[in-house]
């Protein structure tokens, strides 16, 4: 499916989810014609019609905008363009190591539209190196291309890692600052100048591999301050002492700032990039390692807390009611990925089957396939959750829960996991 017939562009973003369809959008926005492709038809049509298929706050008016004015057209075959923008997934794979073969596919459909002179930019997060070998691979798929710059021939790469907030995007896409790390200066060059199209903050140049590192380093640095809190808040239980009581009081030291515990780290970029690290300096990485492995172990933590919960519910009940107060990876967003809240759901159902779990997530119009397929869960209201719960679980701050945060403070068996009754 190709929505507009135009034959070149001036930018092709290969990837329109969470991150490269807002990216293809602010482009678009700044006067650049703009060709947004995808794999996905479904995806492809939605925006085609300027809708916006997940829940990214104030970006709709942009989206419809840039999709009327045909300054943004989708279609599900390449076009050639100047600039190529890869925003594909860059999951892990089994051994914790990053699978590129989604940034490999997306760099194989650009290669035979290469004409000489354009700049390919690797948005996706990357471990040190792969843009090289995405640069590496175009060249091997066109011998006629050359990664040596100033000749026709030249193909320029760079590394454009995006630090922007879910949720956040319409504000953070401008205001955050950007790294950019080009093969060579060149590249690098090419890369800022395009950025500064609608990047308000500084555009900072460097090489690839320093780019890439960045973008990991301040994961890792994210996931390691809530290793932290995650593992004060095992040794506050383990000596009774409030834990949320005990980092308010430690953070007004003038230069500590522990972080919140929480039900462990989800989503596509904190739990995923420190592996990267991880992988490509095992010896070296360890504290890093070790911070992953506090924050995977978390759910475990919170389900047996909901199991010795539903031991000593007095009265004891023979179908136990379980409310869940959350699942997406964290507040007031509708994505579940790598979320520990949804694992936590889920296998609290399937190891009680003969339990009722509530489920309230006032994100998502329904539960995602993998809880849908439990029997004996629910997707229900706030209200009637913390009425009915023999032991309630607070697993999200969402906006809507810290709106009720004094009723659900009030339910006899919380187990709250982010603080939101002590607030
Ligand atoms: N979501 C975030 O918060 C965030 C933040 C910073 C960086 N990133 C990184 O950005 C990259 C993209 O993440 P996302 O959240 O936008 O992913 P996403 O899953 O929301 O979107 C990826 C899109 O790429 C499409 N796709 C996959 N292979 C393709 C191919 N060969 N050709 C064309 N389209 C293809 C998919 O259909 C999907 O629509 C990842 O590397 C991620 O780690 C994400």
């Amino acid at each position: 499916m190709t929505v507009d017939r135009r034959d070149h562009f001036d930018i092709a973003v290969i990837g329109l989810g969470y991150i490269g369809l807002p990216t293809a959008a602010f482009f678009a926005s700044t006067g650049l014609q703009v060709f947004g492709y995808d794999i996905n038809a479904d995806r492809v049509a939605t925006i085609a019609k300027g809708e916006v298929p997940f829940v990214e706050p104030g970006f709709d008016e942009l989206l419809k905008n840039v999709v009327e004015s045909q300054s943004l057209s989708v279609g599900t075959v390449l076009k050639p363009a100047d600039v190529y923008i890869i925003s594909v997934p860059t999951p892990l794979s089994s051994d914790k190591s990053v699978d590129p073969s989604y940034v490999f596919d997306a760099a194989k459909s650009i290669a035979p539209l290469l004409q000489g002179d354009e700049l390919v930019i690797l948005e996706s997060t990357s471990p040190p190196g792969l843009t090289e070998k995405v640069a590496d691979l175009l060249v091997s798929e066109r011998a006629d291309m050359t990664l040596s710059p100033d000749h026709g021939n030249s193909i320029y790469a760079a590394h454009a890692p995006e630090r922007v907030l879910p949720g956040k995007i319409m504000e953070e896409m401008t205001t955050n600052a950007r790294i950019v790390g080009g093969i060579n200066p060149t590249s690098s060059e090419r890369a800022k100048k395009l950025y500064e199209r609608f990047c308000q903050n500084d555009v900072l140049t460097t090489d690839a591999r320093t780019a890439e590192m960045a973008k990991l380093t301040e994961n890792a640095f994210r996931d390691v301050n809530i290793a932290f809190a995650n593992e004060l808040s095992l040794i506050c239980d383990e000596l009774d002492i409030d834990v949320w009581e005990l980092i308010s009081l430690a953070n007004r030291h003038p230069r500590v700032n522990v972080l919140q515990p929480g039900p462990g780290v989800g989503g596509h970029c904190i739990a995923v990039d420190p592996w990267f690290i991880v992988h490509s300096a095992p010896d070296q990485a360890k504290l890093i390692k070790t911070s992953r492995l506090v924050n995977d172990s978390k759910p475990d933590y919170v389900l047996s807390k909901i199991d010795t919960a539903l031991a000593e519910i007095e009265p004891k009940s023979e179908y136990p009611r379980i409310g869940i107060l959350g699942i997406t990876f964290k507040p007031d967003i509708d994505d579940v990925r790598e979320s520990p809240a949804l694992q936590i759901a889920q296998q609290i159902a399937s190891k009680h089957p003969e339990t009722h779990v509530d489920v309230v997530e006032p994100n998502l119009g329904q539960l995602p396939q993998q809880l849908r397929s439990l029997a004996n869960i629910r997707h229900t209201g706030l209200a009637k959750t913390v009425e009915q719960a023999d032991v309630l679980v607070v697993l999200v701050d969402h906006y809507q829960f810290r709106l009720s945060a004094k009723e659900i403070s009030q339910h006899p068996h919380v187990i709250d996991t982010r603080g939101l009754t002590r607030s």
